[in-house]
């Protein structure tokens, strides 16, 4: 489908909202992003037409709904580039994906072992990984980020050795836009024999991905930024690199046989999925991958950068403005400074004009301490927001700056 950004905003029916007599202006979607009719209508039509537990029944609506779930990791599996829809385990979301891949691997750690991660990560790329340093005396150790923003490359090729067994790094960061080279990074990795996890909560969003083309053994995303809804995200992981994994939640449906003396599991992505899976969640992210592929990624991004530049050029007319993040690959994340201001301050002013955007420590408290700051403000644009809107936010910085000043 062609990409005209006011036909996409009309299938948003909360784009509509006024906040404080103002339209709304999005731009918090790094931290998640709003919903397209066609999304609403389809957990409606699962709610009000066929739903039941997943797997378990023999009557029509149980098959109904098993067929739903199924067919949407066969989706993920497809927008992933995944080979096999058996290679899409269902999570709650990025966390969780992460978490099950460091409990999963935890079997295989040993003292002295060595984990390697990104000062650009996420908590949620960092704090599982320090579970395997506090249980299995693992080493953590952080790739710097350069001052641009970009992943300091070198150093990361020297700090792989034969005692990596890990190696887990952010496809995008959610504060500095950067987008890390990922299928440059993988043989590096491949090379040590460490496993090779890529987190593309971000990315998954604003570019197109090809796992099998990334190299990556693991790749994990979340549904709720990708337009669909909470409670429901991904891991990719290879067949080999999945079998490696010891199942993380005990419970029903993910087992083969149980018996008073032992237990024996299903095979992935199953083994990952105890308990009643998040049902209509998934059936929802489907959704969201349906509606979101109809457009050109190329063409989305092209869009979403266009709308960031007019947002920075403008911006860098303030005086006490700050850019964080200069990398020269990046996506549309702006975070920023005002100097001199709080950036909670300067997210409270801009909520007064409807603006929403994110201040604070993004879940990136380690490279807040690498940028010496204590927080930033953020602006995140998606797929319906649009040069108006850009301006609305360079406005609504101007007058912070002049309150705050
Ligand atoms: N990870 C989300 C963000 O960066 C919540 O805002």
């Amino acid at each position: 489908m062609s990409f005209d950004v006011d036909v996409i905003r009309a299938q948003f029916p909360i784009l509509s909202r006024e906040i404080n007599g103002y339209p709304l202006t999005y731009l918090d979607n790094a931290a998640s992003a709003q919903k397209p009719q066609a999304v609403i209508d389809a957990l409606t039509a699962q709610m009000s037409g066929a739903y039941a537990n997943v797997h378990r029944g023999l009557h029509t609506m149980a098959n109904e709904t098993t067929d739903a779930y199924e067919g949407a990791r066969a989706k993920v599996a497809a927008f992933l580039g995944a080979p096999k829809p058996r290679n899409i385990v269902f999570t709650k979301g990025a966390s969780e994906a992460i978490n099950l891949v460091a409990y999963g691997l935890s079997h295989l750690i040993s003292e002295g072992d060595e984990i390697i991660v990104t000062q650009m990560e996420h908590h949620s790329n960092i704090v599982p990984w320090h579970f395997l340093r506090e249980r299995h005396g693992a080493i953590l150790k952080f790739v710097p980020v350069l001052d641009n923003g970009a992943l300091d490359l070198d150093t990361l090729k020297s700090m792989l050795s034969s005692r990596t067994k890990i190696v887990s790094i952010t496809h995008m960061s959610n504060v500095l836009g950067t987008i890390n080279p990922i299928k440059e990074i993988a043989p590096w990795v491949k090379a040590t024999g460490a496993f090779f996890m890529a987190d593309g909560s971000q990315a998954a969003v604003h570019l197109p991905v090809n796992v099998n083309d990334l190299g990556v053994d693991y790749y994990c995303m979340t549904g709720h930024k990708l337009y669909g809804p909470t409670g429901i995200g991904a891991l990719y992981g290879t067949t080999a690199a999945l079998e490696k994994l010891a199942p993380y939640n005990g419970g029903g449906e993910m087992i083969e046989d149980v018996y008073e003396t032992h237990v024996s599991y299903a095979d992935p992505p199953h083994k990952f999925e105890a308990g009643t899976p998040p049902i209509l969640e998934a059936i929802g992210l489907g959704a969201a991958i349906d509606w979101y592929r109809q457009y050109n990624p190329a063409e989305v991004h092209q869009h979403e950068m266009a709308v960031y530049h007019h947002a920075l050029d403008g911006l860098r007319g303030i005086n006490s403005f700050r850019l964080i993040g200069e990398a020269p690959e990046k996506g549309s994340v702006l975070s920023f400074n005002l100097e001199g201001a709080h950036a909670h301050d300067v997210a409270q002013i801009l909520d007064k004009y409807g603006i929403a955007v994110r201040a604070g420590q993004h879940c990136t408290q380690p490279l807040m301490v690498r940028f010496g700051v204590h927080s930033t403000a953020r602006a995140s644009f998606g797929i319906y927001n649009t040069l108006d809107e850009a301006e609305r936010l360079v406005e609504g910085v101007k007058k912070a700056a002049h309150f705050l000043s």
